[in-house]
């Protein structure tokens, strides 16, 4: 069955829950990577980008954020209205939300490669294979020395330290990934190679229903974490 995906960010409610956990955690490093980015012109992306509490919350208080020029890509049409919302209401010009397929490469023509790329709340949602292909499209994604937020249940089995060794296979450095102990599953990776050229037209991955999947529905008390 496929989540309710304005429903699912209730989980956010709560603010001991594993999923507030987590955004709080993103928050914190997309605050640091802010505060370390060259001076200049800023490009940030994220994929599937929900209601997009990770980055709008950062851009609207960090001194840096009116140099970021962001796109949140999300598919469902009431998270886009929240997300511009919040977007108008902390008056980020640089900030679009745009309703759309985030898996299609071409939603991030003129934006990629871009300083900040959020993959947040998508590997526990697609296969294997497809998050596989889309840390290798995240070589494209990214721009030298620009930094990938991403994030992943730790439950069994663990995917995380295999995604790991893909971000490695595809040229980027650790900078932190959280430890099974913590749960919330964020990972950080900085781009160091050179981005190829983003292919145009490319499906990078689709969200598999839960009911195909291992692993707990979303009503359980696993849920908050399982993405
Ligand atoms: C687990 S939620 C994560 C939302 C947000 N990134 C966060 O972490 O709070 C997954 C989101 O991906 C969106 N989504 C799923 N498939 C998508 C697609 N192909 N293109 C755009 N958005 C998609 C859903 O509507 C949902 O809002």
């Amino acid at each position: 069955m496929t989540p309710d995906w304005y429903d699912w960010h209730a989980h956010y409610a709560d603010p001991t829950s594993a999923l507030s956990l987590r955004l709080a955690e993103l928050r914190t490093r997309i605050g640091a990577a802010l505060d370390q980015a060259p001076p200049g012109p800023l490009r940030a992306i994220s994929l599937c980008a929900g209601q997009g509490r990770d980055l709008i919350p950062v851009l609207a208080t960090h001194p840096r954020g009116g140099d970021v020029t962001a796109r949140l890509v999300e598919r469902d049409p009431r998270n886009v209205e929240v997300a511009r919302a919040a977007v108008q209401e902390v008056g980020l010009s640089g900030v679009e939300v745009v309703l759309g397929d985030a898996a299609r490469t071409d939603a991030y023509a003129g934006l990629a490669p871009a300083d900040l790329v959020l993959v947040c709340g998508v590997f526990g949602n697609i296969s294997d294979a497809d998050v596989r292909a889309t840390v290798h499209h995240c070589a494209s994604l990214c721009a030298t020395g620009g930094i990938v937020f991403w994030t992943r249940h730790r439950q069994s089995p663990d995917l995380v330290p295999t995604i790991c060794e893909w971000f490695a296979e595809a040229g980027f450095a650790e900078v932190a990934v959280s430890t099974p102990a913590e749960e919330v599953g964020v990972g950080v990776h900085r781009f160091l190679g050179t981005p190829g050229p983003l292919p145009a037209d490319a499906t990078m991955f689709e969200f598999t229903e839960r009911s195909r999947r291992a692993g707990p529905s979303l009503t359980d008390g696993h849920a908050t974490v399982d993405s």
